[in-house]
């Protein structure tokens, strides 16, 4: 029998999750469950980058799990746990910090990015890279399933595990493929930049209600009028639209558009409904796991216990090529 590929991933729990998050990341880690030897945690301490309020990181991280169970992520088909379970990572980051050179980081793109959109520039944001890598590593990972904007961060990975490598012995760490999920474009959030939980634009996947309408209104759009022609490839409306519709749904709306007579209002309308409708059976499935929050402890306690195994497993050859030295074994 062929061993499983090992799968990793992680999202960072710094606020609610949006629809960005789902299609770029979450709806691959639902699928993906079915085909590996899944891991995949809340990314906590990447989390204090931004969001230095521990009542509040303890609320987001319960939240994300919700969100996750809800959706469809199976804890008996994969292993699911905080980041924060596996002291190792922190360990390891360590290790690969003093092997990364500081250019390296300074070619950074998503740290330029967060800090030219308002983020403060600490120390961790910075080293970030570094941190995403260990959260790989310490699993010998095989695959990391993340969106297109990760992709430079997975490069890294596999240029510090090269760096290890070479230092201390090729076999302590594998070097993973990058697997950059195709045919998803950045959603835009409502100001048309990147959806992001950092830029204040996102729409929530659970938001119901008033708080959906009011973030599907305010989503920008230019001010062609009403009766005028429109080019749905140009519009965040659609661009929206188009992850949530069918193919025949879709055409038949970008057909609207280029007809004229059809206002964004009317698309935002139509994405309003479509919004309601794909999430209605995962909405009603979180609102019964609120019901129980003894479940969602079991299932973080389990999956970080399965995480420090095999992490632990990664790390102790680490330790003694290092040098570093330990009274104890855990
Ligand atoms: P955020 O930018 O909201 O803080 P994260 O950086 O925590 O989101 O991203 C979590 C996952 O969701 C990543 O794999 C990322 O690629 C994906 N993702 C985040 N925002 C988007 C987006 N706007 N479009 C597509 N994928 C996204
Ligand atoms: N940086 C990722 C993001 O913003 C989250 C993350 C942290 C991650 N560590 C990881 C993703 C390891 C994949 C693998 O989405």
């Amino acid at each position: 029998m062929t061993k499983q590929k090992t799968i990793l991933s992680g999202i960072q729990p710094s606020g609610k999750l949006h629809i960005g998050n789902f299609f770029g990341a979450m709806r691959q880690h639902i699928r993906m469950q079915e085909e590996g030897d899944a891991f995949y945690f809340l990314a906590n301490y990447h989390s204090l980058t931004s969001v230095n309020n521990g009542e509040l990181l303890e609320e987001y991280t319960r939240d994300v799990v919700l969100d996750y169970l809800a959706l469809g992520l199976d804890p008996e088909k994969c292993t699911f746990f905080a980041q924060s379970d596996v002291p190792q990572t922190a360990e390891l980051a360590w290790i690969l910090g003093c092997l990364t050179p500081v250019s390296l980081m300074e070619k950074g793109v998503s740290y330029k990015d967060k800090i030219a959109n308002g983020l403060n520039p600490n120390i961790g944001l910075f080293t970030y890279p570094i941190l995403q890598a260990a959260d790989i590593l310490i699993y010998h990972s095989d695959l990391v399933p993340v969106g297109e904007d990760q992709k430079q961060n997975i490069e890294i990975c596999r240029d510090l595990a090269g760096k290890l490598n070479r230092a201390y012995g090729s076999e302590l760490l594998k070097i993973p493929e990058d697997y950059i999920v195709k045919n998803v474009a950045t959603v835009p959030g409502i100001d048309g930049r990147k959806m992001s939980k950092s830029y204040d634009n996102t729409i929530n996947i659970f938001a119901e209600g008033k708080a959906l309408k009011k973030r599907v209104m305010a989503i920008e759009t230019d001010s062609t009028a009403l009766e005028e022609p429109k080019d749905p490839d140009s519009c965040n409306v659609f661009a929206l639209i188009k992850l949530f519709a069918d193919k025949e749904n879709t055409d038949e709306i970008a057909g609207k558009y280029r007809a004229g007579g059809y206002g964004y209002g009317h698309a935002k309308k139509e994405l309003l409904g479509l919004i309601e409708g794909y999430f209605a059976e995962a909405r009603d499935r979180r609102k019964e796991l609120e019901k129980n929050p003894d479940y969602v402890n079991d299932v973080l306690r389990e999956g970080g216990k399965k995480a420090r195994e095999r992490a632990e497993q990664v790390m102790e050859p680490i330790r003694e090529a290092t040098g570093l030295f330990r009274s104890f074994k855990y």
